[in-house]
């Protein structure tokens, strides 16, 4: 049986923050923060905005995009470090607002790498059979463990969800490979203490050498050859580690998904908003070669291939 994505979903809150709003809160400037890292701007969730709400707008978004309703749902997935609170999951939260039945529900800590984690483990799951419908979440409100007078981080997260329905595709479609790795060595670079601490350059070194390594790792796997890639979405961090893994698979700018200027670093979020966003855009379509990578705290990574369409 082969797992594919058959409903995707997103939501970012309203409320925008530009690299000028920063300028008057800390020590920093438009033009270093677009030339160093491609952000202009990052949503940012109000007081009454938590993870799972979030999580919950995106989850709809998607069940209705595959047709699908709660019910039809065998397992929630999601990946976030910052949960409403450490139990109970946001995945349970979801499982009760969603109208699900009694079924499985766990968070995935792997930092930004989250979504890329949640679906390997789905597409593990609907392969050995007894699981159909998955929602895989990736969401974060990194806001609420941002640090708005550190200019070192707090120029760049943002909060947002985006959702996947995975599910049982045709035969050659879907996901055709995946990767997931860990150095727990390099965890003091980037963590949570109240807030997100991080060594920007080790991150910066690791980042650029594990996502160009692991996308082409993915192709490899899949049988294909970098020139096989259609579309590939990296992690949204920082717009020069997106264009050294882009230039990595020697593939054309056009042919590389580019929302961190609008949403800044999302973590788990950001490749499952791209996702949906580039889809509904139509920029991925029926047969095409994508590659999702990631990288983040932990460390941790990982990249998914997938042949598009159900
Ligand atoms: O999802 C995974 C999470 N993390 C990442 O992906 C982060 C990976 N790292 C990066 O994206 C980059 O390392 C940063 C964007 C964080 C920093 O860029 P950089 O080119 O590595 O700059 P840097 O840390 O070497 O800092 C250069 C200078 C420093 O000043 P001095 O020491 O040269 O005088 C910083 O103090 O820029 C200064 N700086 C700032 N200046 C204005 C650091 N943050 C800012 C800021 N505004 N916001």
């Amino acid at each position: 049986m082969n797992a594919g994505i058959i409903g995707l979903g997103h939501y970012v809150p309203e409320k925008v923050v530009t690299n000028e709003d920063l300028e008057k809160m800390v020590d920093t400037n438009d033009e270093w923060i677009r030339t160093r890292t491609g952000i202009e701007q990052r949503r940012i969730a109000d007081d009454s905005i938590d993870t799972s709400d979030m999580a919950y707008f995106a989850a709809v978004e998607a069940l209705k995009d595959a047709n699908l309703h709660a019910e039809d749902l065998d397992m929630i997935l999601v990946a976030t470090v910052t949960p409403d609170q450490p139990f109970p999951s946001v995945a349970c939260r979801l499982q009760n607002r969603l109208g699900a039945r009694k079924i499985a529900a766990m968070d995935i800590s792997a930092a930004c790498s989250g979504f890329m984690y949640g679906l390997a483990t789905a597409e593990q799951f609907i392969k050995s059979g007894g699981y159909k419908n998955i929602l895989v979440i990736g969401v974060e409100k990194l806001s609420k463990i941002t640090n708005w007078e550190d200019r070192n981080t707090c120029v760049l997260f943002g909060d947002g969800a985006g959702a996947a329905i995975v599910g049982p595709v045709s035969e050659g479609k879907g996901i055709l490979s995946y990767e997931l790795g860990s150095d727990g060595s390099g965890g003091e670079h980037l963590y949570q203490d109240e807030y997100i601490i991080m060594n920007g350059r080790e991150v910066f070194k690791f980042a650029v050498r594990q996502m160009g390594e692991s996308a082409v790792n993915v192709i490899e796997k899949a049988g294909l050859n970098k020139e096989d890639v259609d579309y590939l979405i990296p992690h949204q961090a920082n717009i020069r580690i997106m264009e050294a893994a882009r230039e990595r698979l020697g593939i054309e700018p056009e042919k590389m998904s580019k929302s961190i200027h609008k949403y800044g670093n999302t973590s788990a979020a950001s490749i499952a908003i791209a996702l949906s966003e580039d889809v509904k855009e139509g920029k991925i379509k029926d047969n095409d070669t994508i590659v999702l990578v990631g990288f983040g705290g932990g460390l941790t990574w990982g990249a998914v291939a997938i042949k598009w369409g159900k």
